[in-house]
C-alpha cells in the first residue's frame, strides 16, 4: 500500500467535520481525539446506540461478529466502535456534536 501516506479521512455528515483515522483506532476513538461526539454507550460493537450510515467508502471490524444484520450492512449501516476505516469514509450521524478543545 505505497499511496497510504495518510490516514483516512472520516467525514461526519450533516456537521461537516473531518478527521483523520488512522489504522490503530476506530472510528469513534478516532473522532474523541478529534473533538467529535459521536453516540455511544458499550463500545464493544452490541448495544448499537452508536449505529449510524456510511454513504462512502470502506471499513472493515476489530471484532468477528459486530451486532448488525446483514440487511443493515448491505445498507450501509456500520458500528463505528468496532470499525476501523479503510478508505476515506463520510458518515451520516445527525447527533453528533462537535466540542470546544480545551485550551
Ligand atoms: S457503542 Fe455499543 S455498539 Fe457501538
Amino acid at each position: 500500500m505505497s499511496d497510504s501516506a495518510r490516514p483516512p479521512l472520516v467525514r461526519i455528515e450533516p456537521l461537516g467535520q473531518s478527521f483523520e483515522a488512522p489504522d490503530s483506532l476506530t472510528i469513534l476513538e478516532a473522532a474523541g481525539f478529534a473533538n467529535l461526539r459521536l453516540p455511544r454507550s458499550c463500545r464493544n460493537g452490541t448495544c448499537r446506540t452508536c449505529i449510524c450510515r456510511m454513504t462512502a467508502g470502506r471499513v472493515r471490524y476489530t471484532i468477528e461478529w459486530p451486532g448488525l444484520s446483514r440487511e443493515e450492512k448491505t445498507e450501509g449501516y456500520i458500528l463505528p466502535c468496532v470499525a476501523i476505516a479503510e478508505t476515506d469514509v463520510v458518515l451520516n450521524v445527525p447527533d453528533a456534536v462537535g466540542l470546544t478543545p480545551l485550551k
